[in-house]
């Protein structure tokens, strides 16, 4: 039996993902496919296991750069409303993988409820925050994770405590798993205290970071004690451009794609910066977009 039957309704084929990322760059999907809930989608790993078909799961295409080749095997969506529910329980608040980031940290500081003020204008899902430890050096979404609910790529469900999901700078040990929902342990606080920290933060990156431009964030993780941004604006790299992708011109560690570039343009002005970073700094950067 092919992993296909009982999932072709929701699966379609040679699926476009550029307009599914903020790159708006790279090739299809051989198959997109969007499981109804947590048990569909437990099905569904197991089937690809047992062929061998590789799973990817997209969330907000935030940290994505897909190249133009596209990808084999199957991206799985996690937009079912059963992958999308929020509960909030006093101070803990409990979101679905597929949950839009931005719309839930602003309602979490409307409501008061802090600890996710530093998350403010950072795109993605609560699946995707979880997995690379999502954040900046005010504070990251690990910070206010109190257990999730994964399911493993044999199709078992289980919860962690934060203390197995092993929180770094933006890593974790999810790894394989799929994250299925989340946990907060927030605080309760004034509602203008928290916006006032939540407007701040946001401020902050509207003036430091090219936000009305498309691109993946910052590409670069930074080195111990040093910042990726600084190493390539002080390598003389801000500008400079490869076919379509230049290095922003506001935040060195962005690369922006204008109208025109490829995913290819991104992937060799990385190297391009990769390259003369080394010669001037003698530092190695290691990526932290996540490249399909
Ligand atoms: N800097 C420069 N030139 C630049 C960019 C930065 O000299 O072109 C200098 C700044 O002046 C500052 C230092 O580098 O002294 C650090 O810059 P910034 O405060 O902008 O922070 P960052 O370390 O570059 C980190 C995260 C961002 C996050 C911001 C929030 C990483 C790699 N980056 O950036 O995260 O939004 O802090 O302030 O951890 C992302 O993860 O995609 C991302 C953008």
């Amino acid at each position: 039996m092919d992993w296909l039957s009982g999932f072709a309704n929701r699966t379609a084929r040679d699926a476009a993902l550029a307009p599914r990322t903020w790159y708006r760059l790279g090739g299809p999907a051989a198959y997109l496919v969007r499981p109804t809930d947590p048990t569909d989608l437990a099905e569904l790993v197991r089937r690809a296991a047992d062929t061998r078909v590789e799973v990817r799961i997209l969330g907000a295409g935030a940290n994505v750069l897909v190249r133009d080749a596209g990808v084999d095997g199957i991206v799985i969506l996690l937009d079912a409303p059963a992958f999308r529910t929020v509960r909030v329980d006093g101070t803990c608040v409990e979101a679905g993988a597929g949950v839009d980031l931005m719309p839930l940290v602003r309602a979490c500081c409307a409501r008061g409820l802090s600890g996710l003020e530093c998350m403010a204008g950072i795109p993605g899902t609560v699946g995707g925050a979880v997995r690379m430890n999502a954040g900046g050096p005010a504070g990251t979404f690990g910070d206010v994770v109190d257990t999730i609910d994964v399911l493993s790529r044999t199709g078992v469900r289980e919860t962690w405590p934060a203390e197995r999901i092993r929180f770094g700078y933006r890593t974790s040990a999810v790894g394989d798993c799929i994250v299925l929902s989340a946990r907060l342990r927030l605080c309760q606080a004034h509602p203008e205290t928290v916006r006032d920290r939540y407007d701040a933060a946001f401020a902050q990156k509207r003036r430091t970071q090219p936000l009305a431009d498309k691109s993946a964030g910052c590409v670069f993780k930074n080195p111990p004690g040093a910042s990726a941004g600084a190493l390539i604006d002080h390598a003389g790299l801000k500008g400079v451009a490869y076919g379509g992708a230049s290095v922003s011109t506001r935040h060195a560690n962005f690369i922006v794609a204008d109208r025109g570039a490829t995913a290819s343009d991104v992937l060799n002005l990385m190297d391009l910066i990769r390259d003369r970073v080394r010669r001037v700094h003698g530092t190695e950067l290691e990526t932290e977009l996540d490249i399909w």
